[in-house]
């Protein structure tokens, strides 16, 4: 399916966005193997959580959804069964990254496969640090492409120096290790984000965290609770670019999740100049929460970000790049080689993008350099089938003069099901559907 944009210059209303992702898939599995009842309010509904659902449900979970809310039957690790198929992740590294610790301390064996695009992506990431626990697990080649294999055992505990920093690396294997007796250390360069840690304390895990080092203590159980899920700031983020760049913008994003290991974008957005109100601010479920309000259109200036940065904005460098456009100046994004390895080569994908609105970026190895302003031009992109350049480029295509089409827009769905209609809810006119 295909989208058409044309530039609308208005966007107003005060609206609450669909849940995090990041917090839902973790939700869904520190509720599997805790033992008692959990419920996760106001879940997110997107196609990688509905994949973990189901996988979870395959290798024996009781989960139940029922409207906005989810109910778990966790019986701790035991109450995983061998599951009678190849599980399918589908396009969620989170899911097969993250269970994939869980399954290799477990006693029986487990294939996990994904779609096109997760088959490219690479597992050794996980694999060699979850072998230096004792696991058996293999992928293909030297990149550990899935089909991964598992044959899950009793591990042994481990310190873990990681060379990058990654919550899905470090999740699968802080998941591992919950397994695993006695205590496993894990040290990431720069902090990633830190919902797993979060959520396991409230889940009453035994887990410390000092800085960037985490301490697990395995065999000791975690119990069932109830969650509430705040609106993802990731999703939030595309409204926030174009209340930026919408002039006589004005929008509330309600009860959004401003965990600080995640709120890069915000802060990038404050250095090219940006003036962007947090208010409202409390903790829901261990995870801060807040109501963001941002007014068009702002004068913006072009920035640099470094290797430093990258974990905090991880996901939201397209949309970067898309705003660098209308920044005076020239942005640099250096030190993010992983966009190559997300669900398309996201630097090539969002700079071909990009220059065929006419914008003037060029990529580099590990990120890329726009100079701006340029007013971009309507024209046809595509979206590798990669959901946050699916997303940028309908925010680019609604602020260029003449219309833009974006090709296979159904991959939104990945992870903010609804995307477009929420743009329209905001007043937004500018999408002609095709
Ligand atoms: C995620 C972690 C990030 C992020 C991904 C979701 C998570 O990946 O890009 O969209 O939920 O743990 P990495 O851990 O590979 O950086």
């Amino acid at each position: 399916m295909k989208l058409k944009v044309k530039k609308y210059g208005k966007l107003s209303g005060e609206i609450t966005l669909p849940a995090d992702k990041s917090i839902t898939h973790r939700g869904l599995m520190i509720a599997s193997f805790s033992k008692g009842k959990s419920s996760i309010k106001n879940y997110s509904k997107c196609n990688d959580c509905l994949t973990t659902i189901k996988i979870l449900q395959k290798a024996g979970i009781d989960i139940e959804e029922n409207g906005n809310e989810i109910i778990v039957k966790g019986k701790g690790f035991s109450g995983f069964r061998k599951p009678f198929e190849v599980l399918n992740c589908e396009n969620s590294a989170t899911t097969m990254r993250l269970m994939a610790g869980i399954f290799s301390s477990l006693d029986f064996e487990t294939v996990l496969i994904g779609d096109h695009s997760l088959m490219k992506r690479p597992m050794d990431r996980i694999i060699n640090p979850l072998r230096k626990m004792g696991a058996e697990i293999k992928g293909k080649g030297k990149r550990g492409y899935p089909p991964l294999y598992i044959h899950g055992k009793e591990l042994k505990p481990f310190k873990h120096q990681l060379k990058i920093s990654s919550a899905q690396v470090k999740s699968a294997i802080i998941f591992a290790a919950l397994n695993t007796e006695g205590e496993t250390f894990i040290k990431e360069p720069f902090r990633s984000r830190d919902h797993t840690e979060r959520m396991l304390h409230l889940f009453g895990a035994n887990i410390t965290t000092r800085d960037d080092s985490i301490i697990v203590s395995g065999k000791s159980p975690a119990f069932g609770t109830d969650i509430r899920v705040p609106a993802d700031i990731s999703s939030a983020s595309y409204f926030i670019a174009l209340a930026l760049l919408t002039e006589g913008a004005e929008i509330i994003l309600k009860d959004v999740g401003v965990n600080p290991t995640r709120t890069g974008f915000l802060e990038v957005l404050r250095r090219m100049g940006a003036i962007i109100s947090i208010e409202n601010k409390k903790v829901v479920s261990n995870e801060p929460v807040a109501d963001i309000i941002v007014k068009g259109k702002q004068e913006l200036k072009g920035v640099e970000i470094e290797k430093k940065d990258i974990p905090r904005i991880i996901d939201e460098l397209p949309l970067v790049a898309v705003v660098a456009t209308q920044a005076k100046g020239i942005t640099v994004v250096r030190g993010a080689e992983e966009l190559r390895v997300k669900e398309s080569d996201r630097i090539e994908a969002i700079t071909k993008g990009l220059r065929k609105l006419g914008a003037k970026i060029e990529s580099t190895e590990d990120g890329f350099i726009v100079e701006g302003e340029t007013i971009l031009k309507g024209s046809y992109c595509e979206s590798y089938k990669d959901h946050r350049i699916a997303m940028s480029l309908t925010i680019a295509g609604l602020i260029a003069e003449g219309e833009t089409v974006i090709n296979d827009i159904e991959c939104v769905n990945i992870s903010f099901p609804g995307f477009t209609n929420y743009l329209k809810e905001f007043n937004c006119e500018g999408i002609i559907r095709i």
